[in-house]
């Protein structure tokens, strides 16, 4: 099989699988990786009759490719990345391709494609996102890296990528850990618009006292309307899910803890060193935090005596509302993530397009939403827009559903309904058009104890008083 195979793949967990089979179904001849001989048997079943190998031999591995070698890692981030990246290196050729399709901290990306170029190996941080379905038949893809050597892989991530009106959801998105930035950005934004959703279901379980059921045919119907997106159409599903071992509804019975890999606090983590305001994705990190501290919510529960609800939630269309308000705080939530994209690309040099981003969003990836079709339409008209909060044709639609928002969180802070997201959301748009802040009080007390000084609205100048 030597230097028969245009496409290597290290990591043969699901995603590595489903990624090369969606390799082989493209016409690419593709060999595997893994040391674990069980996966590799999984792939050599998976792909009986497709142009598809795997083995558990790196020697082999290197061997069955053409040169130049093109090795995608879909490994867990961190340490494994180092260790394959170690592992592999001395085997390889100069020329040779290393492309990185996990969630790695962007900072690591710059690390290793600086490491890596020194010894004449090319490097390609690439987001890979839509989980194992995607990665199957067709995810979204976000590499970044040197252009020249992206233009090695582009035909097979053009293949594999998900199409959305024939265009393939991949783009070069820019230099070194762009691609990775922008994986995480979309794991920020992915994180948002979770939280959110998981809010309006509480409001309508706990705030309005509605039935799994009506739950689900409000998700449903939303899901075909401006909110159809994915996240809102496995919402729906999941409703539907009987439990087999109890024949109740499964939602019911999963525990409400939600772990957390990283992605969504680094963005926020680095959206803050930035200067930018996330703070749907910021609740949502936070969010994720208390329902972890179980124990401790349910004694204070006992403190507190919490009460059903003491709203009767009549005499309104809540699930009209519910739906404008979750549509405003999404659009709100996509207008963080790509400022915090622009913002780090003049900052890295990244030279993003946030046109294309909208565009390679579209289809494959978690995040995908009839939205982004506007959104890439925004960002067409107008490729330095600030913030899509000002877009004429956004400022529209968040105008039209804001009063939806408002009243659905009067209802949910009334019933003492955490809704740290949707409040979030809304927040930052009313400071975001509020041209007056009470922020002139904080720039007076710093200066009150610290002497740090303030600037005037009726002069020019830096100022200090003896207060
Ligand atoms: C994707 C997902 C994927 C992963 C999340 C889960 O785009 O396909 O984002 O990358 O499922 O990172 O993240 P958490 O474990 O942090 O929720």
């Amino acid at each position: 099989m030597d230097e028969n195979f245009d496409f290597g793949m290290v990591g043969l967990g699901v995603m590595g699988r489903n990624f090369i089979l969606n390799v082989a179904d493209h016409g690419y001849a593709a060999v595997g990786l893994d040391t674990d001989q069980q996966k590799v048997d999984a792939l050599n079943s998976e792909g009986a009759g497709k142009q598809v190998k795997g083995t558990v031999s790196k020697e082999a591995f290197i061997k069955a490719l053409k040169p130049p070698r093109k090795v995608m890692l879909l490994v867990p981030a961190g340490r494994v990345v180092d260790i394959v990246i170690e592992d592999l290196l001395p085997l390889l050729g100069k020329g040779d391709l290393i492309i990185d399709g996990g969630n790695s901290f962007y900072a690591d990306t710059n690390r290793r494609s600086e490491y890596l170029t020194a010894k004449g190996i090319h490097f390609l941080g690439v987001g890979v996102s839509g989980g194992a379905d995607g990665a199957r038949f067709g995810p979204s893809i976000m590499p970044g890296g040197p252009k020249d050597a992206y233009a090695v892989i582009e035909p097979i991530f053009k293949a594999v990528a998900a199409k959305v009106n024939d265009e393939p959801c991949v783009a070069y998105m820019g230099n070194t850990s762009a691609g990775n930035y922008v994986k995480m950005v979309h794991n920020g934004i992915e994180y948002g618009l979770m939280q959110l959703i998981a809010e309006t279901y509480d409001i309508m379980k706990r705030g309005l006292g509605l039935s799994n059921e009506t739950i689900q045919q409000a998700f449903q119907d939303w899901g075909q309307g401006k909110l159809k997106s994915f996240l809102i159409e496995i919402t729906a599903a999941i409703f539907k899910q009987k439990d087999p071992q109890t024949g109740d509804d499964l939602v019911d019975k999963i525990l409400d803890k939600a772990k957390q890999k990283g992605t969504g606090k680094w963005t926020s983590q680095n959206a803050m060193d930035l200067g930018i305001p996330v703070p749907t994705i910021d609740a949502a990190v936070t969010m994720r935090g208390i329902s972890a501290l179980k124990d401790e919510r349910a004694q204070a529960s006992e403190i507190f005596n919490n009460t059903a609800p003491t709203t009767p939630a009549t005499g309104q269309d809540w699930i009209g509302l519910l739906e404008d308000g979750l549509y405003f705080a999404f659009i709100v939530t996509y207008a963080q993530g790509l400022a915090q994209l622009a913002a780090a690309s003049s900052e890295y040099g990244y030279q993003l397009n946030i046109e294309s981003v909208a565009r390679i969003w579209r289809g494959g990836c978690i995040i995908r939403a009839g939205l982004l079709e506007n959104i890439r339409a925004a960002y067409v008209g107008d490729p330095g827009l600030k913030n899509l909060l000002l877009d004429k044709v956004f400022a529209e639609k968040l105008d039209q559903s804001q009063k939806g928002l408002r009243k659905v969180l009067s209802l949910a802070i009334e019933n003492a309904i955490p809704v740290s997201g949707l409040g979030a959301s809304l927040s930052y748009f009313d400071a975001y058009k509020s041209e007056t802040l009470p922020l002139n009080l904080v720039q007076a007390q710093r200066d009150y104890f610290g002497s740090h000084t303030y600037e005037r609205k009726d002069m020019e100048g830096i100022f200090h008083t003896e207060w």
